[in-house]
């Protein structure tokens, strides 16, 4: 099993600035590369004041932020702390043609020892496993949305993937404090997500039936099934879009067309509806 030192996390979003901060708040030395500067620098204030909330809440010290600081570099870099990176998470747009472009200059600047993964939650890795010369030492790692907060983690084996890359990412994710959860074999969807869009199907259903309003369905996930969210504030919260390319991915590797995206998504998706990134989905976001 690879020994991991130092994080490598493409993309510097709201999935890799935060695994990235749960990295090094882990102890890995820890790199966020992204392409756009602004990105970059947005991510870092983020960090910066997640860092100073944590030891205003009596979370961490004030000497475990400043390690943990001292640990996380933000950067449009990508050869050095490339060569540096035992694992890296690739959380970049869920586009395949960026993510092979990206794998296969991982595979040309990370040490050959290094486990490439990806946070997709839409491609399996054997997508990109090919673009590699490396497909044993290449697997997904998905997190959850706040990925500082949710504690599963899911591993999903491709065809190639070796025993020791699962070990390897198994342990990172326990150091991180999450859960592994592990996949056999590549399925659309994974497995929590799977969970999540059984309740959602039947949430836009009952809605689109006009047997109750988006926001007492919400009441009932919350206050009858003690769900910390309703499923159109979760929408929300990972993004319309996200739930409705997701949708698109599963029907286009099914063909099934009970995976379609549901009307009433389709409908928020078309009008850039997003949720809380763009400040009204379901609901409205001041
Ligand atoms: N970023 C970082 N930390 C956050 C956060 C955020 N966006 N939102 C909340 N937190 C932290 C708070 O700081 C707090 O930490 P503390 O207790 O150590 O101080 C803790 O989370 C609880 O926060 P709050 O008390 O303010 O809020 P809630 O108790 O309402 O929890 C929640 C917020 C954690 C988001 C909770 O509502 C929840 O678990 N919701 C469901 C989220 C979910 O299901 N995520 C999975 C989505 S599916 C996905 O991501 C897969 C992808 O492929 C689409």
């Amino acid at each position: 099993m690879t020994t991991v030192s130092g994080i490598l996390v493409i993309g510097s979003g709201a999935m890799g600035r935060q695994i990235g901060m749960a990295a090094a708040v882990a102890g890995f030395t820890t790199t966020v590369r992204d392409v756009d500067p602004d990105a970059v620098t947005a991510a870092e204030t983020d960090m910066r004041r997640w860092l100073e909330g944590r030891v205003v809440k009596g979370r961490l010290t004030a000497a475990q932020a400043a390690d943990a600081g001292e640990r996380i570099r933000f950067t449009t870099e990508l050869e050095g702390p490339a060569a540096g990176a035992d694992l890296v998470i690739e959380a970049a747009t869920e586009r395949l043609d960026v993510k092979r472009a990206i794998f296969a200059e991982l595979d040309r600047l990370t040490p050959p020892h290094a486990v490439l993964a990806t946070n997709s939650s839409t491609l399996g890795s054997s997508t990109v496993a090919d673009a590699t010369g490396r497909p044993d030492r290449v697997c997904n790692l998905h997190f959850f949305n706040p990925a500082l907060v949710m504690r599963a983690v899911e591993i999903v084996r491709n065809e190639h993937t070796s025993d020791e890359t699962v070990a390897t990412v198994t342990e990172v994710a326990r150091a991180m404090g999450k859960t592994p959860v592990l996949l056999t074999r590549e399925i659309p969807g994974f497995v929590a997500n799977r969970l999540m869009a059984a309740v959602r199907e039947e949430a836009l259903a009952l809605y689109a039936d006009g047997i109750a309003s988006f926001e007492d369905i919400d009441a009932a996930a919350r206050d009858a099934l003690g769900h910390p969210m309703g499923p159109f504030e979760l929408m929300d919260l990972v993004g319309l879009d996200v739930s409705y390319l997701i949708r698109r991915a599963a029907f286009e590797q099914s063909g099934d067309p009970k995976d379609l995206p549901h009307p009433l998504l389709t409908a928020k998706y078309e009008a850039g509806e997003f949720g809380r990134k763009t400040g009204k989905g379901w609901y409205g976001y001041a």
